[in-house]
């Protein structure tokens, strides 16, 4: 739904019970809706977000005679929440990577991110934290209960919280999403959930907090695998909170300038584009504090959407009564306007039939522009239409067509186009799009 609109056609959740439920069918695909639509009860329901209200309760107490382990706990977000976890009274810590840390003997000489997390760890021990850095891959079958067994056999503390950041970053349209790519993103989140459960089964933990990421709920193109690793993570933890335990999956939106949300740029244009944006660390924290004390398995972290998100389609302009050559006129003097502001070139220097690849468009102005075209259009624009329509002139009549100006059907997707787009050329664009934070040119 988020990657190509135009082919989206609906996720209906029926009854089980085999009942004939066509007339449901038929109403609920009428409409156009990216959730999924769920029928039950004779109602078709559709999720929400709504605001967390009302007084938090005291986040949980920390024991001073138990450890808590963070996995992903050398990571940007991981060493806040062992921060954290200090502040309220931790006094052991397990952190867990697959890299580690090197042997202390080499910690003064160590440089860069080594060294971040070095000075970070040195911080927490000052304050009379014990780290222990443990290096393991989470996704590791019987990895992580085997390194807790180890730790109970030699008398240490045990486990009375669990903090999950471990994950890695990596952005794929599902066009060009292989197994492997799946694989690499899911297994942290996944089989790094499963391990948590399986090592510590409900009952154990004080607490079990799980770090997923927003992009589930909003959609953002390129997180096909992401977003369902992390709603994985939503799943885990209503299933622990309703097996009693204290369990939240917090869904972050990106963090500015930290960890991953650090070369998100390709996610804040999203966000911007859904009316809100990355959160300033301290925001994060204060978030974080409330979102502790809810009574509820997941919680998702952003600032506030602003009205001026992009309109669902229900509100586009009325193309259809207008005549095509209209139309494609308008929509060419909006595109040339967006590009050259976008360029920072002037109109007349914008030639309708100039392919946008020898205008050094940049991956993150094709979002840009596309946000800003779907406001001209008023209907949900494809991440791939500037590779598709490489020109105004092009793009205009493209968009023409999928308007339905002049009365004409609004086309389904046709074969030419869907091979176009999974060609290999495609791809070569999803890499441009996602791959590096550099400028790359389109
Ligand atoms: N930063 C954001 O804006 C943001 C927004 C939404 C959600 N999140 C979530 O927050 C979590 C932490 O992200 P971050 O921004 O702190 O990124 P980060 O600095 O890259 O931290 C992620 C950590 O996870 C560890 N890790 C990855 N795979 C692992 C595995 N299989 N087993 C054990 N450890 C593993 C990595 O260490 P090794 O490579 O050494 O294993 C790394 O230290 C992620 O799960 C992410 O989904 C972040």
């Amino acid at each position: 739904a988020a990657e190509y609109p135009e082919r989206w056609g609906g996720v209906l959740d029926l009854p089980a019970d085999g009942g004939d439920y066509s007339a449901d069918v038929d109403h609920a695909t009428g409409g156009s809706s990216r959730e999924p639509i769920r029928l039950r009860d004779g109602r078709l329901e559709v999720a929400g977000i709504v605001t967390a209200e009302g007084p938090a309760a005291a986040p949980p107490a920390l024991r001073p005679d138990a450890s808590y382990l963070v996995t992903g706990g050398l990571g940007a977000i991981g060493l806040v929440a062992a921060a954290r976890l200090a502040d309220r009274g931790a006094r052991r810590l397990v952190l867990v990577g697959r890299t580690g840390l090197p042997p202390r003997s080499e910690w003064d000489r160590a440089q860069g991110a080594v060294r971040v997390r070095i000075d970070a760890v040195r911080a927490l021990e000052r304050r009379g934290v014990a780290v222990d850095a443990v290096a393991l891959d989470v996704a590791e079958p019987g990895a992580l209960a085997a390194a807790v067994a180890e730790r109970d056999r030699a008398g240490a503390p045990p486990v009375r919280g669990v903090v999950h950041a471990a994950g890695v970053a990596d952005a794929s349209l599902l066009s060009a999403l292989d197994a492997a790519g799946a694989r690499r993103v899911l297994a942290p989140k996944v089989a790094g959930a499963q391990a948590i459960s399986e090592t510590f089964p409900p009952g154990e933990l004080d607490f079990l907090q799980l770090i997923g990421s927003a992009g589930a709920a909003y959609g953002i193109p390129g997180q096909g695998a992401y977003a369902a690793g992390n709603a994985y993570l939503d799943a885990i933890a209503r299933a622990r909170r309703a097996a009693g335990d204290r369990a939240v999956s917090l869904a972050w939106g990106a963090w500015r300038d930290t960890g991953f949300g650090a070369d998100a740029a390709v996610v804040a244009a999203e966000l911007e584009r859904r009316g809100t944006r990355p959160l300033r660390p301290r925001e994060a924290l204060a978030a974080w504090d409330r979102a502790e004390g809810l009574e509820v398995a997941h919680v998702i972290l952003v600032p506030r959407p602003t009205a001026d998100a992009v309109r669902p389609a229900g509100d586009a302009p009325s193309w259809a009564d207008r005549s095509a050559d209209e139309v494609r006129s308008e929509f060419e003097h909006g595109l040339r306007a967006i590009l050259a502001r976008e360029l920072r070139l002037d109109d007349s220097e914008l030639e309708a039939d100039r392919p946008f690849a020898e205008l050094g468009l940049t991956s993150i102005m094709a979002m840009s522009i596309r946000r800003d075209a779907e406001q001209l259009v008023g209907t949900e624009l494809s991440v791939t239409m500037l590779w598709n329509h490489p020109t105004i002139a092009d793009l205009a009549a493209h968009l023409t067509e999928r308007v339905g100006a002049g009365g004409a059907e609004e086309p389904v997707h046709d074969a030419d186009e869907s091979a176009e787009e999974s060609a290999g050329d495609g791809d070569a664009f999803l890499d441009s799009l996602f791959a590096s934070a550099e400028e790359d040119a389109l």
